[in-house]
């Protein structure tokens, strides 16, 4: 028995990161029991602060009344206990650092705590989901829904299926991505990436080695994206707003010895080992690509 999106009364989001806390956030906004689980306290309390910082602006905004929030503040937990976020939930989302061997572990321990007929989802910008069903013994109930950053504000979501999704979970994944008032889109192959973050790669790495063979800068390149091509934000600038550089490097190691077809087969430019070797993970760390004061951070969660 799987769970159907009618059933669904508790969300459970595994990472209290720039991800974790924003769909946490969007979700028991959206009526749902939320907890938000993070091995490290210290983030939980920023995602709490982050997290009612946003509901502020909403209530500005008009977006949500105060009533609202304060219903919505009173559905959000934050723990570190694994068993507590999960033992009662009906859909996982996991939103933990962008490494395989990280996601598998913590896919062992959902599948081992979790009700048998929840749903385990991964927030993965393109690692293996595949293979995260695999280490389950539930591997129907593995699917990708990979959100946009910030969840609060970004309206899409990909649902990726994988050789063993039926087509009834992605179902049931999308309707709950509706529910939040998003838009979802079907990836019906788990394949690196997806659909999004594979049509983006050549603007987010080929411009680095455009950078790092010194053909031009990092300003010429955002200013020529946003300026001419009239794209938001150039390449640089939106890998500091999501922290590319970090998901990147990090998932590299992973995404070489992928099996999947269409893996990257292909080197991080080196520019991005540098400015990661030197903690420059973007505006979370005050310093990417450019550098950063600590205000100019966006509170967004
Ligand atoms: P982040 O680094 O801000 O947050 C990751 C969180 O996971 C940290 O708080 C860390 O303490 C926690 N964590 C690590 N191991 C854990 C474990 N075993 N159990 C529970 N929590 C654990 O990272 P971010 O940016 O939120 O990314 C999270 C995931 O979302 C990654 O898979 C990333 O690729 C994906 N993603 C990121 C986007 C972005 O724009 N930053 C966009 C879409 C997807």
């Amino acid at each position: 028995m799987v769970v159907d999106s009618n059933e669904i009364e508790t969300v459970t989001v595994i990472g209290g990161g720039q991800m974790g806390r924003g769909i946490g956030a969007v979700s028991a906004l959206s009526g749902y029991e939320t907890y938000i689980n993070d091995i490290d306290e210290s983030q939980l309390n920023e995602a709490k602060e982050r997290i009612e910082w946003s509901y502020e602006k909403s209530v500005e905004k008009k977006q949500a009344t105060e009533t609202e929030i304060e219903d919505a503040l009173d559905r959000l937990s934050f723990t570190t206990e694994l068993e507590e976020a999960i033992e009662g939930t009906d859909f996982v989302m996991e939103a933990a650092v962008e490494q395989q061997s990280v996601k598998e572990d913590i896919f062992e321990d959902l599948d081992e705590i979790a009700p048998a007929d929840a749903i385990l989802a991964t927030n993965t910008s393109g690692l293996n989901i595949t293979r995260l069903a695999e280490v389950t013994d539930r591997p129907s109930q593995v699917v990708g829904t990979h959100w946009f950053n910030p969840p609060m504000l970004m309206e899409l979501v990909e649902v990726i299926m994988t050789e063993y999704t039926p087509d009834e979970v992605a179902d049931t994944a999308e309707d709950l991505i509706e529910s939040f008032d998003k838009t979802a889109i079907r990836c019906r192959i788990d394949i690196p990436s997806f659909i999004v973050n594979r049509l983006m790669r050549p603007y987010g790495e080929g411009p680095a080695w455009m950078v790092y063979r010194g053909e031009h800068t990092f300003e010429e390149i955002d200013s020529a994206m946003k300026f001419k091509e009239g794209f938001p934000m150039g390449p640089f600038e939106l890998a500091d707003f999501t922290g590319g550089i970090q998901i990147r490097v990090e998932g590299e190691q992973d995404h070489l010895e992928d099996d999947r077809p269409m893996s990257y087969d292909t080197e991080v430019c080196p520019l991005l080992h540098q400015l990661y070797d030197k903690g420059r993970y973007g505006r979370k760390a005050d310093a990417g690509y450019y550098e950063y004061d600590e205000q100019d951070e966006p509170q967004v969660a």
